[in-house]
């Protein structure tokens, strides 16, 4: 069983991915981390979606169904929960092919004001070992620039400073944004709002799930 979560770029996706594996026993399955994670070990992948990354643009259709691909697999029969694809239509169909009609049950949209993300992409820092996220006004680490969770070094995302955001926001308008009434012909389109703090938003993601019988 398949949720999709989607929104914005700083709509809150990985915050609350995070509760609802840790909190509802879902498999997160999130391709931007996938993709920073063969950065790191320095793969073939890393080295072709690094400067693709860093500037915002979306890394190459083929790229992401094969990391989707091996992270399904790897989720065995826990239910997943799918932050950062599908990124476009091309990748809806994709998934869809891929997993057949039926075993997607919700494709839930996080839903947030523009002029809020700009400021919590700006103020988000990340932590460079477990990729733990902070902000450095609605949720600092104790010790600045140090995870609460590992003792890992807090940074900025690369593509987190103003101008990557600008192509981000535009991005996500452009190729985004139609699969919201991909989903929405499907009947599987939902919409949560994002712009209350966290605790609240999982509150109303978490209902909705349970009342989905996901
Ligand atoms: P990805 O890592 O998926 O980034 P994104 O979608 O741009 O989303 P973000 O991680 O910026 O934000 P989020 O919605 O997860 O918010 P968060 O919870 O962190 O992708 C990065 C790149 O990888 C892409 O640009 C692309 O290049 C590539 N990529 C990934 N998937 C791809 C695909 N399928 N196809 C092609 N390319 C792909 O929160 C943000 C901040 O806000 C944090 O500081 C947090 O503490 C704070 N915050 C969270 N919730 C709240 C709240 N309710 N109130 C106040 N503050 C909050």
């Amino acid at each position: 069983m398949i949720v999709v979560l989607t929104g914005a770029p700083g709509a809150g996706k990985g915050t609350q991915a995070d509760l609802i594996a840790e909190k509802l026993g879902y498999k997160k399955i999130s391709t931007g981390d996938a993709l920073r994670r063969q950065i790191q070990i320095g793969s073939d992948i890393g080295k072709q979606a690094q400067s693709i990354m860093a500037e915002g643009r979306l890394v190459p259709d083929s790229v992401l169904l094969g990391i989707l691909k091996s992270e399904l697999d790897a989720a065995g029969s826990k239910p997943v929960l799918l932050d950062g694809y599908p990124r476009n239509l091309a990748q809806a169909k994709a998934l869809q092919d891929l997993v057949g009609t039926g075993l997607i049950k919700a494709a839930v949209h996080l839903d947030v004001d523009y002029q809020s993300l700009a400021n919590r992409i700006t103020g988000r820092r990340t932590c460079v070992q477990c990729g733990a996220s902070y902000h450095v006004a609605n949720s600092p680490a104790r010790v600045e620039g140090v995870c609460d969770k590992c003792g890992g070094s807090l940074i900025q995302r690369p593509d987190d400073d103003a101008e990557k955001v600008k192509t981000r926001l535009q991005i996500y308008e452009n190729d985004t944004r139609p699969i919201l009434d991909f989903y929405r012909d499907l009947g599987l389109y939902h919409r949560v709002d994002g712009n209350s703090p966290a605790p609240k938003v999982f509150a109303e993601l978490s209902g909705l799930l349970q009342s989905l019988g996901t």
